[in-house]
């Protein structure tokens, strides 16, 4: 993980958050690598889920919604989590994180039960021993439920009138247009809405570089279907969502998927599957997959007072469609594939094995030496021509050996060398990143031999 943090930060893919000011607890900028892959990883989805498919749309609403949104949805009163903290260290824990979700359970059902509050707080003291940062024993305050949604004012007056929220998920986006998306697409059942967008969580325990922020970017898919189908198409999303891991190229081996148990479902939800991966701290969720009923569109019906069922063209049945939602987290995606790619077993380099696809610059071009003007004006000849299409980059400093490993530290799939052969023949060498083998091209096919290998 310290190695990938450093190669992060050193090489330009993500830096810590307004770092000249001694930066922001847990936030991060995306560089000019990093941004890169973050868009590419976001185009492959759109271009997968969207682009390609007939039964789905795409979306992007605003941050900031009208607050009754998140009374209908829930979140006002369900989106927490239990916290707990030390009265020494003043350190705040999830519990459920932090000891595990048997503890939590345990300690919210028998809470309800204790009746004298001298009780309640020697049975919390009792099941938590001591502070996992400080070590001090018994010194937790009682439990307490936190809402995880980032309250603002929307203009000038700060008062219950004009309280907001930043949106916690992208999902209610796609349901409180879901009439508009079906009124202008005449989508039938079953289809989808995708949407890529940030959401914010005022998390507890943030952490672990960019697995757990306050601010991320989510790729979500509200699927609406005929309650009848539930069960076959949470199964073609689970399905899907592995594909798409796969193409991502990230190891399934080390992605497990975890079925929730009923006590631990989120409140809109009656199957969840999340997708674990396995991280340097852990085995964690990487993306979820949840059956969602008609929760979601039967609240915003009832209070919003619009009607938001499905007519159904053959039968003229009037319903809520239910929902199937594919959840990912783009950030998370990141640092999985970054993990994944990352390879120090040859002593003499370190290469990035992203997937072509994913790499931030598909070829680098180079003048073998940088003091010959003919090879410069042949090899920044070719670079204009192949930046029309690709996104490629120069490099004329150093040895070519140093330009080879910094490339390669950066996963870039191909380098391209202007020699003095290629005055004369119009051909140029080519290197693979993972073999390190080079074989000559023709500069007139060069266009086609990346395509082939990076698109
Ligand atoms: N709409 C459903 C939903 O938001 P979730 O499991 O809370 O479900 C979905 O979040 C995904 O968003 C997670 O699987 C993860 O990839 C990402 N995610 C959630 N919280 C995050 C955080 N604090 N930082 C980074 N990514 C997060």
């Amino acid at each position: 993980m310290e190695k990938v943090v450093s190669l992060c930060k050193r090489r330009g893919f993500i830096f810590p958050g307004s770092e000249i000011y001694g930066g922001l607890a847990n936030s991060w900028d995306y560089g000019p690598l990093g941004v890169e892959l973050k868009n590419s990883i976001k185009s492959l989805w759109w271009k997968k889920f969207v682009q390609s498919r007939d039964d789905m749309v795409g979306l992007s609403a605003g941050i900031l919604m009208n607050p009754k949104v998140w009374e209908a949805s829930g979140h006002l009163k369900e989106f927490s989590d239990p916290l707990v903290e030390c009265k020494k260290c003043h350190t705040r824990f999830r519990i459920n994180e932090a000891w595990s979700e048997e503890v939590w359970w345990s300690l919210a059902t028998n809470l309800e039960e204790s009746v004298k509050f001298q009780d309640k707080e020697k049975f919390v003291q009792d099941t938590l021993k001591e502070c996992p940062n400080c070590g001090v024993k018994d010194q937790f305050t009682m439990p307490r439920q936190f809402n995880l949604m980032f309250k603002t004012f929307i203009g000038s007056a700060e008062g219950k009138s004009s309280e907001a929220y930043f949106r916690p998920e992208t999902a209610q986006g796609i349901f409180v247009n879901f009439k508009n998306v079906l009124n202008t697409s005449r989508k039938k059942l079953p289809f989808g809405v995708a949407q890529i967008g940030k959401a914010f969580r005022n998390e507890i325990t943030p952490g672990n570089f960019i697995f757990r922020t306050r601010e991320f970017e989510q790729m979500e898919i509200e699927y609406f279907v005929h309650e009848k189908d539930w069960k076959k198409t949470f199964e073609m999303w689970l399905h899907e969502m592995k594909d798409w891991i796969k193409e991502l190229g990230i190891d399934l081996k080390k992605v497990h998927e975890y079925e929730h148990p009923e006590k631990d479902l989120s409140h809109y939800s009656k199957r969840t599957v999340d997708f674990e991966y396995d991280f340097p701290f852990g085995r964690k969720e990487l993306y979820g997959l949840a059956y969602r009923t008609d929760f979601d569109l039967r609240n915003h019906e009832k209070a919003s007072g619009e009607n938001l069922k499905y007519r159904d063209p053959e039968t003229n049945e009037e319903f809520w469609p239910h929902v199937i939602e594919p959840s990912l987290g783009v950030d998370r995606t990141v640092l999985a594939v970054l993990l994944g790619a990352y390879d120090d077993s040859d002593p003499d380099r370190v290469v990035l094995k992203l997937k072509p696809e994913l790499a931030p610059y598909k070829a680098a071009v180079f003048p073998l030496l940088a003091n010959k003007p003919e090879l410069t004006k042949m090899a920044r000849e070719i670079y204009g021509d192949l930046r029309r299409d690709f996104s490629i980059a120069w490099d004329d400093r150093g040895n070519i050996g140093k330009r080879y490993f910094s490339q390669d530290e950066i996963g870039t799939p191909f380098c391209i060398t202007v020699d003095f052969d290629s005055l004369e023949k119009k051909d140029v060498t080519v290197r693979d990143r993972d073999t390190a083998k080079q074989e000559r091209v023709e500069i007139k096919n060069l266009r086609e031999y990346l395509g082939k290998g990076v698109c």
